[in-house]
């Protein structure tokens, strides 16, 4: 399912092109980690942003992202944004929403693209955060689609035979978070907003 929805997200709501400038926030998650992929495979330039450094790690060393920076550790996220796109984003692929969506709108190129996948930072908020640049959408052409994963299930057939020979081949990676027993189920829930996993969480139920 993550996969899939980064393919249906990536591809045909982003229309990502070579050479593109693409950012994607919460980039070492189940779905985040396999857009910079496609981004890279696309001939994209990629930036993530993550929780820890060891994810910060993670999305160079292992995911090839050309950069990538621990949000938390940035007072300024317009700022931060401006140090790695210093020509703006051409695609943001949306997962977190909040503090940094408003800071990406005022970073995003003419004719950019976001592709709205999730708005983590906000799920569990009694009141959702407001966004305060949407002007910057006007005067910049830019293009924000929501999507689905369900709208892409009758692709599922056409996703598996482009994602399995990458993987056979090493070009594709990820990483899952497993945690035994369905007693240590809800707390691995609860972690995922606390970025406690690092990849899709699993809970194993019953290990073969
Ligand atoms: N549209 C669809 O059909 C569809 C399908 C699947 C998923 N989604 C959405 O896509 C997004 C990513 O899902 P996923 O499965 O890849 O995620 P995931 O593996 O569950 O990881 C979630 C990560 O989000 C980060 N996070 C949590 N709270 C945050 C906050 N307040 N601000 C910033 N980051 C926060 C944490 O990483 P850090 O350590 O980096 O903070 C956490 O590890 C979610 O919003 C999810 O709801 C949408």
């Amino acid at each position: 399912m993550p996969g899939l929805t980064a393919y249906g997200g990536f591809y045909e709501v982003c229309a990502p092109k070579k050479g593109e400038y693409v950012f994607v926030s919460a980039a070492s998650g189940a779905v985040g980690q396999l857009v910079g992929q496609f981004a890279k495979l696309m001939g994209c330039y990629v930036v993530g942003s993550a929780g820890t450094q060891d994810k910060v790690e993670l999305l160079k060393n292992k995911f090839g992202f050309d950069d990538a920076f621990n949000y938390k550790e940035e007072p300024d996220l317009n700022a931060a944004l401006k140090r790695y796109f210093p020509e703006g984003i051409d695609i943001y692929f949306e997962n977190v929403g909040g503090k940094m969506l408003d800071a990406v709108i005022l970073n995003m190129r003419v004719h950019g693209r976001i592709a709205v996948c999730g708005m983590i930072s906000q799920y569990n908020r009694d009141q959702p955060e407001g966004v305060h640049n949407l002007m910057s959408i006007v005067y910049k052409r830019v293009r924000i689609e929501g999507f689905v994963v369900f709208d892409y299930y009758p692709q599922y057939s056409k996703f598996l035979d482009f994602i399995l020979p990458y993987i056979r081949e090493g070009k594709v990676k990820y990483v899952e978070d497993i945690v035994e027993g369905l007693e240590n189920g809800p707390a691995a829930l609860i972690g995922l907003f606390s970025g406690c996993n690092v990849g899709k969480q699993v809970i194993v139920i019953a290990p073969q």
